[in-house]
């Protein structure tokens, strides 16, 4: 579909989503928590058609901090059978629509059939270019901020980075800068996302929990991000990227 510009106003290029809230989805209606997250999943799946359809570029979504970790063992069981299905069985409609799979995070930590299936998903998927849709597992902004440190003394010498040159160690490099961060779910933080890219990234705050997230909440968010005037410290000229 052709972004409808009279709708949406300015696109940003690259959003993500803290996608908060199953738990106490699932918790209001006396289910357990694995309920929510796949109750999640049906709302990540109306996301990514959204932002696919109006000219997004890239998604990031956190599916799996560094920190859920500490979650009682069950329910990272649960989560990693839903991660390892939702790739199963989404890849025929990503591969369809266009959509390039792309994961961040310490993978290595992950069982391996699950590990096998991204690696697959990506190689599937690398050759699209409707739009990048990340998935974040593992994840956490001070992990990609070290690991980034990390291979930069490895590989670059004496040489000191400018932000620019450093930001292509970060596991997002080559995805266009950050320009809207939703957080769903009522809490106001970043919670160790993408702290590096978040610099200028417009924030928005959403009460909904995520598995009631649909297409007027994401209006909204788009429709907030419209409205805000981004400056970088400048002067205000604009800086979205053109969508044809
Ligand atoms: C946070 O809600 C949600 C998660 C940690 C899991 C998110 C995963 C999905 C929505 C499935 C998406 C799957 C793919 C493949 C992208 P919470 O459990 O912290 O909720 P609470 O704050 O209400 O407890």
């Amino acid at each position: 579909m052709v972004p409808d510009k009279a709708e949406t106003g300015r696109i940003p290029a690259h959003v993500a989503i803290i996608m908060d809230g199953n738990g106490r989805w699932a918790k209001a209606r006396g289910l357990s928590r694995s309920e929510g997250h796949r109750m999640g999943l049906k709302a990540t799946r109306r996301a990514v058609e959204f932002f696919a359809n109006r000219g997004v570029r890239a998604l990031t979504l956190f599916a799996f901090s560094s920190e859920n970790w500490q979650r009682p063992k069950a329910e990272v069981e649960a989560l990693f059978d839903l991660f390892v299905s939702a790739i199963e069985e989404e890849l025929p409609e990503l591969r369809e629509k266009g959509i390039r799979l792309r994961f961040i995070g310490a993978r290595e930590e992950f069982p391996e059939d699950l590990q096998a299936r991204m690696a697959e998903a990506e190689a599937q998927t690398g050759a699209n270019d409707t739009m990048t849709l990340v998935v974040a597992l593992g994840y956490g902004g001070r992990w990609d901020i070290l690991q980034a440190a990390l291979r930069w003394v490895r590989e670059s010498g004496d040489a000191v980075p400018d932000p620019a040159g450093f930001a292509d160690f970060l596991s997002t490099a080559g995805l266009p800068d950050l320009d809207l961060l939703i957080r769903t779910g009522g809490e106001q933080r970043i919670s160790n996302f993408l702290l590096w890219q978040a610099a200028y990234a417009e924030l928005c705050f959403l009460e909904a929990l995520w598995p009631d997230v649909g297409d007027p909440d994401l209006q909204d968010a788009l429709d907030t991000y419209s409205r805000r005037q981004r400056r970088f410290g400048g002067t205000g000229e604009p800086r979205d990227v053109a969508h044809a």
